[in-house]
This record gives structure tokens, C-alpha cells and sequence, in this order.
């Protein structure tokens, strides 16, 4: 893995934006297997070391919230933190990702929660600053407990997940029934359940929805697993669906202005949450 903590999760995200760039070639679609060799090496880690049990060992872990007091503020100020200068490929630092997610859907005239779920969207990377490796705060989520689907990218590393070996994993269904919901899913872990969990107790539950699934893209992209899902989750992925594109194809040119922008996202942040999050 990469000698810097961090610049693989900004890799990732460009690889992302590549992948799903709109009017692409059909020729292109399998390009992603040439991507930077940090991003293959995060996917190997992480289809490889993403089992069921480490899923709900993280999920027992964090879930109890006791790892740090922040605001909202200040958790974008540390993400900032761990940002590689030096890495090539990152243009835009993550607060301005986020201001730039938040803006361009409040210029489309979206709901305020909407806006906010976009400013707040990837701040469960905050788990890179309490130690976990990078294969295990970013990558397009998957449910552990049940078989893989074809369409999820560098499938093939799952012949080194151990879950492999374990029969009732390997069935469509596996632990789950049919249209039980996604919140009795357990999904790999990374920065999504993770915030989710977070902000449980303060946002409506589309943006959660927006927060907890926006890595979900064999779902909300590619149509999968799509049994496991229940009325109410069909319903909410309309908006995780609707997110993706503020998150996929903001453009890097205009960077935000962050200081005049910086009110109008407090009276937000206000408008919806405490002064300190339990993390
Ligand atoms: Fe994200
Ligand atoms: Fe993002």
C-alpha cells in the first residue's frame, strides 16, 4: 500500500469519476483495470480483508461513538490534514469537494437537507485519523454474508477473502431473506456506514440514505442486489441516486470560494445539528 496514508482515498475518487463519466465509449467501460496502481492495490486489500466478521467487528467497535468530540468543522478541518501535496492527482482538497458538492446541488434549487448531506457527505473518512487503513474507509461498498455480484469492480480479488470458504456466504441470499431491507444488510465497512451511524439521530432519513449508500454503486449503479431491498429503500435510492452526480461530476475548475460561503454553511450545519458530534 502506499507510503502516504491518504492519497489513495483521493485516487479512488478520481478513478470513480472516470469510470461513471457520462457519454463514455463502450470500449472504455472495462478501462478502470488500468488504473493507478494504489487504487488496484486498494481494492485487492479490500476485497481480500473485507469479511463478515471483520464488518461486524468494525461495526461493534465504532458504533459506540466514543472516539472523539468534533464539530462538524472541526472533523473537515483534520480530514484536511491528511492530504498528500504532493499526490498529482488531487486537485481539490476535501473541505472544497465538499463545499463544491454542496453548492453545485444548491445552484440546482435542492432541498437544504440535500445541500447539507452533500457538504457532509464523506466526513466518516475521519477514520483514516484513527488509524484505519485506507482499504477500510473508501471502495464501493458490498453486503458481506452473501455471494459477490459479477459487476462489482476487481471482482476477482475475492478469491482471497476468506468468507470464500464459508458455504452459506457463497448463496445469493446468504445470512439475509428476500426484501428484508438494507438495513438489516451488513455492507463492507468505510466512511459511509460509518458517518451514517454518526448523524443518525439528527438528519431525515434521505439524506441519511444519501450518506450511507453513496459508495454503494453495484446498487445505485449497477442494479444489484436489488432483492434485498424493501419499498422504502427503493424509494430513498432515488436520492442516493440523484446525489451521485453532484458527488461524481462537480467540476474541479471552480473552486469554491470558501470563506464567503462559510455563513450561509454554518446557519446550515446549525439548522440540523449540535455544536459537537459524538464520533
Ligand atoms: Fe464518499
Ligand atoms: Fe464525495
Amino acid at each position: 500500500m502506499s507510503e502516504t496514508p491518504y492519497s489513495v482515498v483521493e485516487q479512488w475518487e478520481a478513478h470513480l469519476r472516470e469510470r461513471y463519466r457520462p457519454n463514455r465509449q463502450r470500449s472504455e467501460f472495462r478501462n478502470y483495470e488500468q488504473t493507478t496502481p494504489g487504487v488496484r492495490e486498494l481494492y485487492r486489500q479490500n476485497h481480500m480483508r473485507q469479511t463478515r466478521d471483520f464488518v461486524l467487528a468494525k461495526k461493534a467497535e465504532y458504533t459506540r461513538l466514543n472516539k472523539a468530540k468534533m464539530s462538524v468543522w472541526e472533523a473537515m478541518a483534520a480530514l484536511d490534514t491528511l492530504v498528500d501535496d504532493s499526490d498529482p492527482d488531487t486537485d481539490l482538497s476535501q473541505t472544497e469537494h465538499n463545499f463544491q458538492t454542496a453548492e453545485a446541488a444548491r445552484r440546482d434549487g435542492r432541498p437544504r437537507w440535500f445541500i447539507l448531506a452533500g457538504l457532509l457527505h464523506d466526513l466518516g473518512k475521519v477514520l483514516c485519523l484513527f488509524g484505519e487503513p485506507q482499504w477500510a474507509v473508501v471502495g464501493d461498498t458490498f453486503p458481506v454474508g452473501c455471494a459477490w455480484s459479477e459487476k462489482i469492480v476487481f471482482h476477482e480479488f475475492f478469491a482471497e477473502n476468506p468468507d470464500r470458504n464459508v458455504p452459506q456466504y457463497q448463496t445469493k441470499l446468504g445470512v439475509y431473506s428476500e426484501g428484508c431491507g438494507l438495513d438489516r444488510v451488513d455492507l463492507s465497512w468505510g466512511h459511509d456506514e460509518y458517518l451514517y451511524h454518526v448523524l443518525k439521530p439528527y438528519l431525515p432519513e434521505e439524506a441519511l440514505a444519501i450518506i450511507r449508500y453513496h459508495s454503494f454503486y453495484p446498487c445505485h449503479r449497477e442494479g444489484e442486489y436489488t432483492y434485498l431491498m424493501n419499498d422504502r429503500d427503493r424509494e430513498l435510492f432515488y436520492w442516493v441516486r440523484e446525489f451521485n452526480q453532484y458527488d461524481l461530476y462537480s467540476k474541479s475548475d471552480d473552486r469554491p470560494d470558501l470563506t464567503s460561503l462559510r455563513p450561509f454553511y454554518e446557519d446550515l450545519v446549525k439548522e440540523y445539528l449540535p455544536a459537537k458530534l459524538d464520533w
